[in-house]
């Protein structure tokens, strides 16, 4: 069986509660019983001493008749049940009722063994040991009240009748009251007690019931309902009426815990629907780099073949030139052949040009390196092809990092290849465009971008643009630029990245690898910042 923590808390205060008061409620009333009783028991003493005091002239006169009626008069009084006057032989001498006038009390009677104890009667007796508590002959409960008449001066030297002096008590004058009137209010309070003891518990639990719900089973209630909205995926609703107690930042904490797992889940969502675009642009990275791969191996293998058939023309090239021009120059050669000579010695000059490219793309001229700033070379390729007519349409937008860490390189061959690349993007760019150059440092390279606003390059061409004589241009074009470019980043161990898109523009990162100075300085700016 499921009881609420409200029901347990109320039952759990109002038996506690129960206890204690009734266990106060008992006290009281006993409290109560007993100062009734003493006050009862005082009451019957103090009227046996009034009348002893208000018969004592009547005794001293010996007019029994007149202290008997005063005696009789008393008995009248509400509650005295009777009253009556024993002699020193036990012999009662005057009794309210009738019939009990002459009749002999024993010592051990009840009221005289309070005195009579040990044969000889106390002088003095408290006012409690005095009285007794029993029933009457209608079963009522009723104290009786014993106080001697003691022997004083006046008594034994009174003229009407004698006293020895040596007899210190004369008689007994023994009074019975009801009780019946204190058990009559001893009952009424019991009852007042009885009802405020139930309409306190009653209230103290309503209370504790009101206070429990306010405070603590409706911010609980309400913590329930939220966390039952959670479990089945509602993160919007927050708890309301935050108190400024515990259970007020035990509401605070759990909004914010929903708050978080909200952010959480809408991070989660936002990260499950950008996966998708991650996946693609990985996928897109993973296959750039496997055409790299395929590109360089091609490359490697093409450029041993280049190699060995540029040695091989390059000799017979240089002696048909040589040869060309001594012909050219012979006095006994016909004038009419001299153009046909020109037209041998620029097409040979040409093949020779030729095969210079093809020498550079495989890797036979070795770079003379020193320590220099991919910025200096730039600008200084700038400057060189800047003003070309092919440049006039263009807008070149620099974006250097002005601490840009030197690298070793052959600052030649770099330019030749800044200058392939500017030309290329402004040859991709027919009216007019703009040329962002950004140099930075990253992941141990210092990187120079160089992005158009061109034609771009096709899907197709992607995995071609790099191999020799490849071109789209067919007027101008030779299709060595870029295999050189290549040939030369390679062996400076660096390397080229192509991102391009039709009718948007393309762009190429050249990375070439730090030194340790400046994979110190790299290292040292990136902690800084
Ligand atoms: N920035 C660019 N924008 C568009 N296409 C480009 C770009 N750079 C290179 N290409 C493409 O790559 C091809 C090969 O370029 P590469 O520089 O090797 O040769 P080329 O420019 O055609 O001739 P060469 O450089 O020998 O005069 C180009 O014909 C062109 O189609
Ligand atoms: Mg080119």
């Amino acid at each position: 069986m499921r009881i609420s923590l409200i029901s347990k808390l109320t039952i759990g205060t109002s038996l506690i509660l129960l206890v204690f008061m009734v266990f106060f409620a008992y006290i009281n009333i006993a409290t109560f019983k007993t100062t009734l009783m003493e006050a009862a028991i005082s009451d019957a003493d103090k009227l046996s001493e009034t009348i002893i005091k208000s018969t004592h002239y009547e005794m001293l006169e010996d007019n029994r008749k007149r202290a008997y009626a005063m005696i009789q008069e008393v008995g009248t009084l509400e509650g005295v049940q009777y009253i009556r006057m024993i002699n020193k032989s036990g012999t009662i001498t005057f009794s309210t009722d009738k019939d009990e006038i002459g009749r002999y009390l024993d010592k051990t009677e009840a009221g005289c063994n309070v005195c009579h104890t040990s044969g000889e009667p106390k002088v003095q007796a408290s006012t409690m040991n005095r009285s007794r508590i029993f029933f009457d002959k209608a079963g009522k409960q009723v104290v009786g009240m014993a106080k001697a008449i003691y022997n004083e001066k006046s008594c034994y030297t009174s003229a009407c009748h004698f006293h020895p002096p040596k007899q210190r008590i004369l008689g007994v004058i023994d009074i019975i009251v009801s009780l019946e009137n204190m058990h009559t209010m001893i009952g009424t309070y019991r009852n007042k007690i009885i009802f405020l003891t139930i309409f306190l518990l009653l209230s103290i639990s309503l209370a504790i019931t009101i206070f429990t719900h306010h405070l603590v089973n409706r911010p609980v209630k309400q913590l329930l309902t939220q966390t039952k909205r959670i479990a089945q995926g509602d993160l919007d609703a927050q708890v309301k009426d935050v108190t400024n107690d515990e259970m007020g930042e035990l509401t605070d904490a759990f909004n914010k815990m929903t708050a978080s797992l909200k952010n959480a889940r809408m991070e989660l969502e936002e990260w499950a629907k950008n996966l998708e675009a991650k996946v693609a642009e990985r996928t897109s990275e993973i296959k750039q780099m496997q055409m790299q791969l395929i590109r360089s191996e091609k490359l490697v293998s093409l450029g041993r073949l280049v190699a060995g058939i540029t040695h091989e023309i390059n000799n017979p090239l240089t002696g048909i030139l040589m040869f060309a021009n001594l012909t050219k120059e012979s006095p006994h050669l016909d004038p009419s052949l001299k153009t046909d000579m020109d037209v041998i010695i620029n097409e040979a000059q040409r093949c020779a040009k030729i095969v210079r490219g093809l020498l550079d793309f495989s890797r036979e001229s070795i770079p003379q390196k020193k320590q220099v700033s991919l910025n200096s070379i730039m600008e200084a390729t700038l400057t060189l092809i800047g003003r070309q007519s092919s440049f006039h349409n263009v807008d070149i937008i620099r974006d250097y990092q002005p601490d840009l860490p030197l690298v070793l390189v052959d600052e030649n061959q770099l330019e030749q290849v800044f200058i392939n690349m500017l030309l290329n993007a402004s040859q991709s760019m027919f009216s007019g465009g703009s040329i962002t150059i950004r140099t930075y440092a990253e992941d141990e390279y210092a990187c120079i971008r160089i992005t158009d606003t061109g034609a771009g390059i096709s899907e197709e061409n992607m995995g071609k643009i790099f191999d020799p004589f490849f071109t789209t241009k067919t007027d101008k074009g030779m299709g060595l630029g870029l295999s050189v470019s290549y040939g030369i980043i390679e062996r400076h161990g660096g390397k080229i990245e192509v991102r391009s898109k039709l009718a948007e523009g393309t762009t190429f990162t050249i990375k070439v690898p730090l030194n340790p100075q400046g994979k110190e300085a790299l290292a040292a700016s990136s902690t800084v910042s």
